[in-house]
């Protein structure tokens, strides 16, 4: 055992990682995080904060104290991993949160974190999903490592928030990216409200026994006794009564039990894309979190789902952002083309040959991909994007792509000229 003496108090070094005691893979970098950018902020909001500057040196954490005596990690520093908070504390063990960015040595912002509503929970700006076509890969012909390492390559560059659901058979692989490391992360999960293989907008509901069963095995599958907040899956407008009447009292047990934390519900964009389903639900005050489809060819949650739940501080999910209609050229046309068909947009506005064309340009987004991330990331109104793929460098993209900063003032313009009413289509 190493042993150092740091400000006359003689510590263990294995104690001074305050980020995980005794672990050996920590959610961040390797090169470990700057935050003294964080703290300057902080000394503004907390003038009484003690607190001049914080040293990242070999994975341990230094502070300097306003007393000028250099005090080192454990014993002066708690982090709260799944908040990405951490806190320092006053030899008198006052509390002093110092930090909710994470950034690289350089003082470059790798991450930024915001607040999810009234759940309190500092989550990354994006967010790591485990549907959609890709599955973190396997719905692309990828194995299960290289969906283990889309996670781990996620939580390195600061991702907190995972979100799986019992359809999509990722549960266990994200069980088991996360074992270990489970309290670094915000995890999401959906439980059906169909049974297996009954047609997912029908009405052969499942009761709320199986239903509670369910989430037991979704609990086992992710390797914990708890999520951060348990989802009702993809419910239509017509299924919603029976949601409330028999599944939210068995969510409501599930809390008490604390093996969930906050309650979620995600709507069914593919055949609600008007929102139909949230618009009623955001009435009954349940819910600490929704999941809504928005992107910038429908962009109708900004005016039907975003003043409902900012008014009622409702963390909001933002799923869609690019899907297929944004990633795939082929896909996009055959929407456009709908779209002037059925007289929903102007194709005369269209450049027909490369419709999204003036989003990209130097100065500008790099792609249409980028772009959709940047649009959704700084709607007001949304809080973590969440962004699916089985591909490491469109992770890597993706993530970069939302710490940008919006997209110029003209674009944005445009796009709510060509697509600002259309709510008929997903972008599936
Ligand atoms: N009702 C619900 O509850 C519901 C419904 C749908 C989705 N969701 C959640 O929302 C999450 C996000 O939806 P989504 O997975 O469809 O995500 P998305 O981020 O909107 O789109 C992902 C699609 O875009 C492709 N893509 C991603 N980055 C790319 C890049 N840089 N360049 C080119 N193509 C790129 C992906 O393919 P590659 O794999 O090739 O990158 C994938 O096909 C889901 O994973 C799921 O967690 C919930």
């Amino acid at each position: 055992m190493l042993w150092r003496k740091y400000g006359g108090v003689r510590e263990r070094c294995a104690d001074l990682n305050p980020f995980r005691p005794g672990s050996t893979r920590l959610l961040l970098p390797a090169s470990g995080p700057d935050i003294r950018w964080n703290i300057h902020k902080r000394k503004q909001a907390h003038p009484g904060n003690p607190i001049r500057k914080l040293y990242f040196y070999n994975r341990n954490v230094f502070i300097l104290w306003r007393g000028g005596v250099f005090l080192a990690g454990y014993a002066h520093v708690r982090c709260h991993w799944p908040d990405q908070t951490l806190f320092a504390y006053y030899p008198n063990h006052r509390e002093w949160p110092v930090g909710c960015t994470i950034a690289d040595r350089k003082g470059a912002i790798i991450m930024q974190m915001t607040t999810l509503g009234r759940t309190n929970l500092t989550v990354s700006v994006a967010g790591l999903g485990c549907g959609g076509h890709s599955r973190l890969g396997l719905g692309t012909g990828g194995g299960e490592r290289q969906a283990i390492s889309i996670v781990h390559a996620a939580m390195d560059q600061g991702v907190n928030f995972i979100d799986t659901a019992q359809v999509y058979g990722t549960e266990d692989v994200v069980g088991r990216a996360v074992d270990g490391n489970r309290d670094q992360v915000m995890l999401s999960t959906k439980v059906q409200i169909v049974k297996p293989g009954a047609k997912p907008t029908g009405e052969d509901y499942i009761s709320a026994d199986v239903f509670v069963a369910n989430f037991d095995d979704s609990l086992k599958r992710l390797r914990t006794d708890y999520v951060d907040i348990a989802h009702l899956h993809g419910v239509t407008p017509s299924q919603y009564g029976y949601c409330m009447k028999e599944l939210v009292p068995a969510l409501f047990r599930l809390r008490e039990q604390g093996k969930i934390r906050f309650l979620g519900l995600t709507e069914r964009f593919i055949t609600d894309p008007r929102h139909d389903m949230l618009t009623g639900a955001l009435g009954d005050d349940c819910w600490d979190v929704i999941m809504a489809g928005f992107n910038l060819i429908n962009p109708s949650a900004r005016e039907r789902v975003f003043g409902q739940t900012h008014e009622k501080n409702i963390g909001v999910l933002n799923m869609f952002a690019v899907r297929r209609a944004l990633s795939n050229a082929d896909a996009l046309d055959e929407i456009i083309t709908g779209l002037i068909r059925d007289g929903v947009i102007d194709g005369g506005k269209l450049d027909a040959d490369d419709p999204l064309g003036f989003l990209v340009h130097d100065g500008g987004a790099a792609s249409i991909v980028e772009a959709a991330y940047r649009f959704c990331r700084h709607q007001s109104g949304t809080d973590i994007i969440l962004t699916g793929t089985g591909n490491r460098n469109h992770l890597e993209e993706n993530l970069s792509s939302l710490q940008k900063p919006p997209l110029a003032e003209a674009c944005l313009q445009r796009l709510e000229d060509l697509f600002g009413a259309v709510d008929c289509i997903s972008g599936n």
